[in-house]
């Protein structure tokens, strides 16, 4: 495991998860699984790799199902023990030894913005990542450690983006930058969710940033915005203003997992990738008279 600069992650997991009902009425839409590890694992999974030691989740009603999957299950490893099936008593073993975790309840849906500013007491004087459930990202690098990378240099916030065609930049907060060296651009502004003939670019924010502390002041002086929510974009628009802000075009496959769709083709990828499964599924999906 590298060791990093940066070793708290901040993982929002309040929202209600509205594009993925009626899944998502009783059930945390971040414990959905791609194959059989729940969507909020991979993203976990994804930050330690990047050198993260402690990860602080936003949770709110209804989410208790989080806090489980990243606890020690008594009764389930005692089981597993007892019946020995030891491959998967360690494979269960190991999540609750990723990381150290820690729990914030966002009371109000007010945002992603809001939801980072819960957890300002917890970050102190110190860079911090945040990673969205939603956006799953499929790389040889861990898209985190990809953008520690350039914080290592710089020092200063970054990123994560990636282009998408304009018929969809609505849907994400949208940079408006200059190139500064190959995949790694200055960030002069952003725009959350534009109309495609007002964005300023095509390359979308996706779900990762590397914030200093400096964002909690950006973030308390910013008024709701899209949907009525305080957006954390908004607040990265104030700090591009005082302070240099890189965007990281990040190699690697990106699925938006919160997304119907999205959520299929990342669960028939992931399929096919996996060693146990992956050969006989691709002989099902050949099978089928597409
Ligand atoms: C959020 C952010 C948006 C970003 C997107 C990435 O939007 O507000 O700037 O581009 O995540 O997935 P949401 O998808 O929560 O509407």
């Amino acid at each position: 495991m590298p060791s990093s600069s940066v070793i708290k992650a901040i993982i929002p997991a309040a929202g209600l998860g509205t594009r993925f009902l009626p899944a998502t009425k009783a059930s945390p839409k971040e414990m959905l699984p791609l194959v059989d590890k729940p969507l909020i694992q991979y993203v976990v999974e994804e930050a330690v790799a990047a050198g993260i030691r402690e990860i602080i989740i936003i949770t709110g009603r209804g989410k208790r199902a989080i806090e489980d999957h990243f606890d020690v299950s008594f009764e389930l490893e005692e089981n597993l023990r007892d019946n020995g099936k030891k491959v998967l008593l360690k494979e269960i073993q190991a999540i609750s030894d990723l990381a150290d975790f820690c729990y914030v309840r966002q009371r109000h849906a007010r945002g992603l913005g809001h939801a980072v500013l819960c957890a300002r007491h917890l970050i102190g004087n110190e860079p911090f990542a945040v990673l969205l459930g939603d956006d799953i990202l499929d790389a040889p690098v861990p898209a985190l450690r990809q953008m520690i990378e350039v914080y290592d240099r710089f020092r200063c916030p970054v990123v994560g983006v990636q282009p998408v065609p304009k018929s969809e930049v609505h849907r994400y907060g949208v940079i408006k930058a200059e190139p500064v060296e190959s995949d790694l651009y200055r960030i002069e502004d952003l725009v959350e969710k534009p109309l495609p003939e007002k964005a300023p670019s095509n390359l979308a924010v996706i779900g990762r940033y590397i914030l200093t502390p400096e964002i909690f002041d950006a973030l308390d002086k910013t008024p709701p915005g899209k949907n009525g929510e305080i957006q954390l974009t908004d607040a990265l628009r104030i700090l591009a203003r005082q302070k240099t802000m890189y965007g990281k075009r990040l190699q690697g496959t990106r699925y938006d997992a919160g997304d119907k769709l999205g959520f299929l083709k990342a669960t028939v990828e992931f399929g096919l990738k996996r060693p146990d499964l992956g050969k006989p599924f691709r002989q099902y999906l050949k099978s089928l008279k597409l």
